[in-house]
């Protein structure tokens, strides 16, 4: 078994070897600009037209109302944003969650400073967002509500379909930060009535520096106003030369996933559930956050009493896991998702998330489960002493 086990999916996953595969032939004979009127850019075109069809699928969408970015910073940030520039004179509220990823909270603080207004609703112990709060929070001042589908630090899943009947009725834009559900979940923009959709192909095992935003075209058709304007790529929503083995890798990678969607699922979350009964079976004082609410298959979010994430990862060093979640790796700061339910400080820097993918194998979770064991109790020991 190569160690260290990888068990942060969640942060990113390897490339596929089909995804690259398909992939390198547009780094090199295919390299057009699919823009170009040659046949080098009707090759890559063509590409491009593919993968737009394959990544709609994967959430159930037409490929014309798939626009490709960056990842899902960006996809967030022109969903956010790029709503706002159309929608947000008459209507200047955004109602989001205290959970929500950076990428979402940060990019909602940013518009405050420019004179918008957030409500950050609060969730309860499970993680889930209060719906009552929800609906009192609503008006004729709110043009969007924006909710991840799935949580990255807990794997927490929100009830969207209930979330976007409400802000519909309220008359507000659904949009769902899909990245971490992308993939895992079954996706239905048409049932689960999102009008916009951000994703990353770097969490299903495509490359990184791409993802998509899924625009809503009819019933309504949702309005964007470009955040990054050029030579009018992806209808003028969003210009630059488009990023064609990336986009490539993404539409193989999402039919993969489409196809494994279930499969996948059922696996990872038998041999999750393994590996939460073989830790919390070996040490005591462990809970796992959001555990009573539904949960993404491939997430887990644990909390050992009286062990620091700090101090328990450095020991852990067969298994990559994280504290939280990857981008705040560096800090000492409580996770706001996990204070956000409840947990006190202390309790926020015990909980260490563990991820499992594709590649994840059974020996692998039983190894991890040791190795976690061991390591929290030499933590404790050491705190002990
Ligand atoms: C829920 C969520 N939203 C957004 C992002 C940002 O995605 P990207 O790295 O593609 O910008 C991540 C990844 O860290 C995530 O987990």
């Amino acid at each position: 078994m190569r160690t260290p086990i990888y068990l942060d999916y969640n942060a990113t996953t390897p490339v596929d070897d089909r995804v690259l595969d398909a992939m390198l032939p547009f780094f090199r004979e295919h390299f057009g600009n699919a823009s170009s009127e040659h046949s080098f850019g009707w090759t890559a075109d063509e590409a491009v037209k593919q993968a737009r069809e394959r990544t709609a699928k994967l959430i159930g969408a037409t490929p014309r109302t798939l626009f490709f970015t960056s990842g899902a910073t960006e996809s967030v940030s022109l969903a956010i944003r790029g709503a706002g520039d159309i929608y947000g004179g008459r209507r200047h509220r955004i109602v989001t969650v205290q959970t929500e990823h950076r990428a979402v909270l940060a990019t909602c603080e940013a518009m405050e400073r420019e004179g918008y207004e957030t409500t950050y609703l609060p969730v309860g112990t499970d993680g889930l967002v209060d719906l009552d709060a929800l609906e009192a929070a609503l008006n004729e001042e709110t043009f969007l509500v924006s909710v991840m589908w799935a949580n990255n630090e807990t794997g927490v899943v929100q009830p969207i379909p209930e979330i976007a009947e409400r802000a519909h009725r309220a008359g507000a834009l659904m949009m769902t930060d899909a990245t971490q559900a992308a993939g895992k979940l079954p996706i239905s923009v048409n049932h689960d009535g999102v009008d916009l959709l951000a994703l990353s192909a770097h969490k299903l095992y495509g490359p990184k520096g791409v993802g998509a935003l899924y625009v809503r075209q009819r019933g309504p058709r949702v309005r964007l106003a470009p955040q990054v304007t050029g030579g009018g790529q992806e209808e003028g929503l969003r210009g630059g030369t488009l990023n064609v083995p990336g986009i490539v890798g993404l539409g193989m990678a999402a039919q993969i996933a489409r196809r494994a969607q279930a499969d996948d699922a059922e696996r990872l979350e038998a041999l999750r559930d393994r590996f939460e009964a073989a830790v919390c079976a070996a040490v005591p004082g462990t809970a796992v956050n959001g555990a009573g609410a539904p949960r993404l298959p491939n997430t887990t979010s644990l909390r050992f009493e009286g062990a620091r994430a700090a101090q328990l990862l450095p020991v852990l060093h067969d298994v990559a896991a994280s504290a939280g979640s990857a981008c705040h790796a560096h800090t000492d700061e409580p996770s706001h998702v996990l204070t956000a339910m409840g947990l006190t400080p202390e309790q926020a820097r015990a909980t260490v998330r563990f991820s499992l993918g594709r590649p994840t194998t059974e020996a692998e979770v039983d190894v991890a489960a040791e190795h976690v064991a061991e390591s929290v109790h030499l933590v404790r020991r050491r705190a002990a002493a």
